[in-house]
């Protein structure tokens, strides 16, 4: 059994390397600041490059393009994670094309030089007609730094870096009980938004437009009593109060539908909560604590606050990882190869499925009840799809996203107006200050 973790993440806040100064439009519009963000953020940072399980197996790749950039992910024949350039060394051609597969080997589809699974060149088409012949070793695709947390493969492209482990820093201890690793992949989006990558990125580091935007969420969350947290190295979090309501807003007498599916999902009966909606959240915890195991779940590494909350973690400099026991939702942002105003903006989204085992270990009946229903027999496959399909309601990623994309085009469009000069941030947005001060640091702006 694992041990119960401590009741919040403990964490000093860390400043960040700069004082605060504005944050002016021009990072979101200029094609210079989206260049200099090419050379000295993207090719310098940990990046979440695509998902281990999707690299399982030798001859088993993904491709991940960020900006200009495009970069292999493979799984070498002695079972290692590996990366390169996406960059045949003949002429330059892209070695792989599409999103990921299975090969036996990666053959350019230009005039057929041929890599293993470790990048080494392997075959050169009519070899004697290079003069003096090949180095095949020097002539192998270019190497890219690995490692793996949470599930993910992540790649860096500097070797001056710290280790994936210092840069996570403690939020590999804080995520950890979570298992992230062990979920199952129930969807995967790729939507493509007319906003610069960090407009997007921001907005998923306040929570100051909640009540203005979401209001479904006052009936799950009490946003205004958030907790925030700032990381070293630019990375931030946030843990908010979950199965409650916006206590900013009148309380109402009975549990709306939303909290009695999670009373119900724990085998409780939601007429007990008529008149004390505001004890739902502690009776969540206990609900799962005595029920989890007989519903398939193992809490055992969770506090009684991670029972009944949400915990929001972006990582720097394009990464938001959402966890609750038996839910994760990864999004990244990744930016238009040359156009500052457009971006690509990535979903998955992860679900625990009771686990019949976890029932038997704790000795008690398996009795599931999960309204997600049941695992995938298949990996999902990545849907892509346009801002527009969004707004038009041809594609959903969640009504509270949606609700973001509708909006978010108008606020790149804002920052190109000659009445816009710099952002003016309440203490709710705490995190895109600290986000910024960060950038700037690395990116040397001051
Ligand atoms: S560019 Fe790849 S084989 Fe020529
Ligand atoms: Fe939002």
């Amino acid at each position: 059994m694992r041990q119960i973790v401590e009741p919040r993440p403990t964490v000093v806040h860390t400043p960040a390397p700069l004082p605060a100064a504005p944050i002016t439009a021009e990072r979101y519009i200029s094609e210079s600041w989206l260049q200099r963000e090419e050379e000295q953020l993207f090719a310098t940072s940990w990046l979440v490059a695509c998902l281990e399980q999707d690299v399982a197996e030798p001859g088993e790749y993904q491709v991940f393009n960020i900006g200009r950039e495009s970069i292999l992910v493979s799984r070498t024949d002695e079972g290692q994670v590996a990366a390169f350039y996406n960059a045949c060394q003949h002429r330059g051609a892209r070695v792989m094309v599409n999103d990921g597969g299975w090969v036996g080997q990666f053959t350019c589809p230009y005039h057929g030089w041929t890599y293993d699974h470790a990048g080494k060149l392997v075959h050169v088409p009519d070899e004697e007609r290079f003069t003096g012949g090949i180095d095949k070793t020097a002539h192998s695709l270019k190497p890219v730094r690995t490692g793996t947390a949470f599930g993910l493969v992540w790649v860096c492209m500097s070797d001056e870096a710290p280790s994936l482990e210092a840069f996570l820093g403690p939020l590999l201890d804080i995520i950890a009980p979570y298992a992230v690793q062990d979920m199952t992949l129930i969807g995967d989006q790729t939507v493509s938004l007319d906003c610069n990558w960090k407009a997007v990125f921001d907005n998923f580091g306040e929570l100051y437009h909640v009540d203005h935007i979401h209001p479904q969420h006052e009936l799950m969350f009490n946003c205004p009593a958030a907790t925030v947290h700032l990381f070293d190295r630019g990375h931030t979090g946030v843990v908010i109060d979950g199965h409650t309501v916006n206590p900013r807003l009148p309380i109402p007498d009975e549990p709306n539908p939303y909290l009695k599916a999670q009373i119900e999902k724990f085998g409780g009966d939601p007429a007990e909560f008529s008149g004390r909606v505001l004890d739902i959240r502690s009776s969540m915890q206990t609900l799962r604590r005595e029920n989890g195991a007989r519903r398939g779940w193992d809490y055992s590494a969770f506090s009684d606050e991670r029972l009944s909350d949400i915990e929001q973690y972006n990582f720097f400099p394009n990464v938001m990882l959402t966890v609750q026991p038996d839910d994760a939702l990864l999004a990244r942002a990744r930016p238009h190869p040359t156009d500052p105003n457009k971006c690509f903006w990535d979903k998955l989204t992860f679900h625990r499925f009771p686990d019949a085992r976890v029932a038997e270990t704790a000795g008690v009946a398996f009795e599931p009840h999960d309204p997600v229903g049941e695992p995938p027999t298949h990996r999902p496959q990545r849907d892509v799809f346009t801002q527009e399909d969004i707004i038009a309601g041809r594609k959903t990623m969640t009504i509270t996203i949606d609700q973001d994309i509708h909006l978010i085009r108008d606020v790149q469009a804002g920052m190109h107006s000659k009445g816009f000069t710099a952002q003016k941030l309440c203490e709710d947005e705490v995190r895109i200050q600290h986000y910024h001060d960060w950038l700037d640091h690395v990116l040397g702006v001051r």
